[in-house]
């Protein structure tokens, strides 16, 4: 059968996985909706060695010295497409899907900056990309093989954000409910609910607590996976069969 047949090839060619073929999942959703808790839901759930949690958090661009003394004022606006590196996260998502190693740029919340050093990532089985504008640029989008949108209510996301800011990101209450406000609801608005509409694939409301949601995701991913061995394997048993009839 196929099976034996691809694993008897396999063992002769010294097989190795298709790593440039990584599978790539984005999520977008509010600040505070639950986007990462929700991507590392999904990657107990598969249970696969090769996932990969990247968070569009490390694509900040830096900040002369003007926005800067504003960002620690919480008065710069970091919920505008602007405010992130687009092309350079395509860049590392280019490489990844091509299977090959990433550079990742380090980002500081407390400094607003980004860091000199950088993290290195080989390419993975899959790919979780988690953002607010996960499903926002075009080039993105067309790299995705599964698009999410991560839903919750407004005060939970708000209630999220002000005890993990202050926790993690060096922030006051003051500071963050005034950079709410000012910018993250009403750029959730303009920027990040439209691609619920214009990108996702599923909507997943209660984020974590979906099980069923999560389940679909899951099963989504492992189906695509399944067809990819397959694909591979169906094509190394093609070359077997040539390399017999030369
Ligand atoms: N942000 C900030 N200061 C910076 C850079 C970004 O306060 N120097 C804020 C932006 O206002 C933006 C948020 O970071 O709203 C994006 O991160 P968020 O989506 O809240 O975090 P995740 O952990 O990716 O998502 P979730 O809370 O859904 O798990």
């Amino acid at each position: 059968d196929i099976d034996s047949a691809a694993n008897a090839i396999a063992k002769r060619a010294h097989y190795s996985p298709p790593w440039a073929d990584v599978s790539l999942i984005g999520i977008a959703g509010s600040s505070g909706s639950g986007k990462s808790t929700l991507s590392r839901a999904i990657v107990n759930k598969l249970n696969l060695p090769w996932v990969v949690i990247l968070s569009m958090d490390s694509f900040y661009k830096s900040l002369d010295a003007e926005s800067s003394k504003k960002a620690f004022q919480n008065e710069y606006d970091f919920d505008s497409p602007e405010a992130i590196d687009f092309d350079k996260l395509v860049e590392c998502l280019r490489d990844l899907k091509a299977g090959k190693r990433a550079e990742i740029p380090i980002y500081s919340f407390e400094k607003h900056a980004r860091l000199d050093k950088t993290t290195a990532i080989y390419s993975p089985h899959v790919l979780i990309v988690e953002g607010i504008f996960a499903l926002y640029d075009p080039r993105v989008l067309d790299l995705l093989d599964m698009k999410v949108f991560c839903e919750a209510d407004a005060d939970t996301c708000l209630s999220r954000r002000i005890l993990r800011d202050v926790e993690c990101r060096g922030r006051s209450v003051e500071g963050v409910i005034k950079q709410w406000f000012m910018w993250v609801k009403p750029n959730f608005e303009k920027f990040v609910d439209p691609q619920r509409k214009n990108g996702a694939d599923i909507i997943v409301p209660r984020g974590v607590e979906n099980l069923v949601a999560i389940n679909m995701v899951v099963q989504f991913i492992e189906q695509k996976l399944l067809e990819k061995s397959r694909h591979h394997r169906a094509a190394l048993l093609q070359l077997e069969i040539q390399a017999q009839s030369e």
